[in-house]
């Protein structure tokens, strides 16, 4: 494996690249980070959000925050909304301030399925796949909470959940976003029907792969249309592990390896992948897996978890990414592009700010030099 070490503006990371029918300045794409700051009880997107955006513009692309499709989304304290015309309005903000700063912006729409917790939902239970807890936390108002078994979703509510990202998706082209993508890494509502310790349906959305897959399938089709089949992006973490429910063995493998093929079939422009993440600290991430998304997956491809600008170099060099997004370095440098053009040291973030603080932890972080 070659490794790049280039510093300076011809290193394959600053070189322009069209992502479906958007054009980037450079490859350097800030991935998708909750912050957790509409404290508001409508959860709409402020000042200080658009402050924050705007000081990462100069990033080919900024994916935002997952942000809830509807009240039935919400899993999470602080996170804002896509539904109601005062958030729209709130992201006009966000937008805006990214544009005039010569940016682009696309909308990270997310639902938590049965990963939320009754605080959320006035008591009630949230609702899954199937009538099977998760085990995993929901970070109500009280603090974090386990979850609990989740209410079946009906035939009903299932085409609602599309309706809704149908919706969001509108909201947000007409809240000045350039594209939305389709939040499905993790724990979230797509991979709990990815999944078949959680998914034990006998319907058309689970049963075998093709069922537990149709949910995303449809979630694909139905937010491209307020776009015109351009601009949706799919972000999946098929090594996603966690607790006793989510693991990443052969067979859910095997599944994503048909799920990525099949998105060759549907209007997305480019798949974000998050990876399993360096081996050990301070380590390279192994690239061989995105090397089989890679062959699978005809479009663009970004991917994430772990680099720095040597090893994200490297991704693009060897071909095995178009572009990559990084998360925690763009919490502590809003200037990460200017960075890595100089080979200028990175500023580390607090992870006691990462999801609470208000503008410290936020919008303070310094540019360099
Ligand atoms: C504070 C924080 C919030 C995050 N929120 C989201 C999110 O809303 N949606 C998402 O898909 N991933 C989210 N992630 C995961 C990141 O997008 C990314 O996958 C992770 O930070 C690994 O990339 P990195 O090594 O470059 O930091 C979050 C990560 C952190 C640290």
């Amino acid at each position: 494996m070659t490794t790049t070490q280039e510093t300076g503006l011809d290193q394959p990371l600053l070189r322009e690249l069209e992502l479906g029918d958007l054009r980037l300045p450079n490859r350097v794409v800030m991935a998708p980070l909750t912050r957790a700051r509409a404290e508001n009880p409508g959860l709409v997107p402020n000042g200080l959000n658009a402050a924050y955006y705007g000081q990462r513009a100069a990033a080919g692309l900024i994916i935002s925050e997952g942000t809830w499709v509807s009240p039935r989304a919400i899993g999470f304290v602080n996170v804002p909304g896509i539904w109601t015309e005062a958030q729209v309005a709130g992201w006009r903000l966000v937008t805006a301030a990214v544009h005039a700063r010569g940016g682009r912006i696309v909308q990270q729409l997310w639902h938590t399925g049965a990963v939320s917790h009754p605080d959320h939902h006035g008591g009630a239970l949230p609702a899954g796949p199937s009538a099977v807890n998760p085990h995993e936390m929901s970070f109500t108002a009280d603090g974090p909470k386990a979850t609990l078994t989740p209410r079946e979703m009906t035939s009903a509510e299932i085409e609602e959940t599309v309706d809704d990202f149908r919706t969001a998706a509108a909201n947000a082209r007409r809240a000045g976003f350039d594209g939305v993508e389709i939040g499905a890494p993790g724990t979230a509502l797509v991979p709990q029907f990815l999944n078949p310790r959680l998914n034990l349906r006998t319907d058309r959305y689970g049963g075998d792969r093709a069922g537990r897959r149709r949910l995303l399938l449809e979630i694909v089709d139905a937010v491209a249309e307020p776009w015109d089949g351009r601009r949706v992006g799919v972000r999946l973490s098929p090594h996603w592990t966690s607790g006793d429910r989510f693991t990443a063995d052969e067979g859910v493998l095997a599944d994503y390896d048909e799920l990525v093929s099949e998105l060759n079939r549907h209007p997305v422009a480019y798949l974000h992948l998050r990876g399993p993440g360096p081996a050990a600290p301070g380590a390279a991430p192994d690239l061989a897996p995105f090397t089989r998304y890679r062959s699978r997956f005809d479009g663009p491809l970004i991917v994430n978890h772990g680099f720095d600008r040597a090893s994200a170099n490297t991704a693009v060099e060897t071909g095995t990414a178009d572009a990559v997004s990084f998360g925690a370095h763009f919490i502590a440098n809003p200037d990460l592009v200017t960075r890595f053009a100089v080979g200028r040291e990175l500023a580390v973030g607090d992870p006691a700010t990462y999801y609470s603080g208000g503008s410290r932890g936020y919008a303070d972080y310094p540019v360099s030099g």
